[in-house]
């Protein structure tokens, strides 16, 4: 190749070169520009292996073009890299604006469990009537359960609760009535206890859960009688389902109460005219309660006569389920947010 022609072609790579930079917006293809023409491999490379075929005295001036051609193409390069790299974090800063002033992400927020806002409410009222809250353990021996309040191994009364035993000893409590014994034993009367808790019986269906909760209450003090116990549950059912609502006693039977009997309010869905929630009755069971059974103070070791007292359990799902008009008590423990979060 003569010196003309190399300097000719070193001259169009420049112009050449230059004008594919001036045309390319992207870094991307601005790298792919350098390899092409300055890479090991590139164009200019190519070229400058003719340098040796010219003749010496000319090989100066031309390695010195070719090295301006270098310079020069780096150089431009290098700023139509620069001016793609600001367009770029121009689009970016466009397209990625963060409107400061849209509101946040709403953070959903917990509340209580519709058992527990009920529990919570029906203790609230029988503290305000002086009762004290006492709690006793969920594994329980028979003695509390059964033995100590009346109900002796060979009970009938023992099938209604369908235990769930660890052994012919221990069990899961099938009611909070054991916390009334063991409040009994550490403590002397005047006694006035509220006892919420869990308890669990081998049952499921519409209206039973294996675990469900119940409040249970105790008064023992010398004269109290069968009014007492009315005027108390009286209070609480006007206070929980409102000043209106009628309440009945009817005769019933437990081991550990003497005389004993059920409460009955008049049905919150019909308002007692009769419908399929309270069986057409027109009155809705809501606890159970009585006279505290001698036999009952004997095995917590009071001398029975001076001493008298009342008790009574109720069942908060079934309160709660007759409160919000709901049919199906497993729906408390499905964690089915859309149920949960009407409470
Ligand atoms: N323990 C009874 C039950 O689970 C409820 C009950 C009835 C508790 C009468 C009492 C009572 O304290 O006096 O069915």
């Amino acid at each position: 190749m003569s010196p003309h022609e190399l300097e000719e072609r070193l001259l169009a790579l420049e112009r050449e070169a230059a004008e594919a930079i001036q045309g390319e917006e992207e870094v991307s293809g601005l790298e792919a520009l350098r390899v092409k023409y300055l890479g090991r491999k590139g164009l200019l490379t190519q070229l400058l292996r003719s340098l040796k075929e010219v003749p010496q005295q000319e090989r100066p001036r031309l390695g010195q073009l070719a090295n301006s051609v270098k310079a020069s193409l780096e150089k431009r390069l290098e700023e139509a890299k620069e001016r793609a790299l600001l367009r770029e974090r121009e689009r970016a800063l466009r397209s990625e604006t963060v409107d400061v002033t849209l509101p946040g992400a709403p953070l959903p927020r917990g509340r209580f469990h519709p058992i527990s806002q009920v529990m919570d409410e029906i203790v609230e009222i029988f503290t305000s009537m002086g009762f004290q809250v006492a709690e006793g353990p969920e594994v329980e021996w028979d003695y509390y359960n059964f033995e100590a309040l009346n109900i002796p191994k060979d009970h009938p009364a023992r099938d209604m609760h369908d235990t769930f035993y660890f052994s012919s000893e221990m069990l899961l409590r099938t009611h909070t009535s054991p916390v009334q014994v063991r409040v009994m034993q550490r403590q002397r009367p005047p006694i006035q206890v509220i006892s919420p808790g869990v308890v669990y019986r081998r049952d499921s269906d519409i209206s039973h859960t294996p675990m469900f909760h119940q409040v249970e209450g105790l008064l023992v003090d010398e004269g109290v009688s069968f009014s007492h116990l009315k005027g108390t549950l009286g209070f609480f059912v006007k206070e929980f389902f409102g000043r209106g609502t009628e309440m009945r006693f009817r005769p019933s039977f437990f081991p550990f109460t003497e005389p004993s009997a059920e409460v009955d309010i008049g049905c919150v869905i019909c308002g007692g005219r009769g419908c399929s929630v309270c069986g057409g009755t027109g009155w809705l069971e809501i606890l159970g309660c009585g006279m505290v059974h001698p036999e009952v103070f004997r095995a917590v070791g009071y001398e029975f006569g001076r001493l008298t007292g009342f008790a009574f359990g109720m069942g908060v799902e079934r309160i709660a389920m007759l409160r919000y008009g709901i049919n199906d008590i497993r729906l408390f423990f499905q964690n089915d947010l859309r149920f949960l979060e009407q409470f």
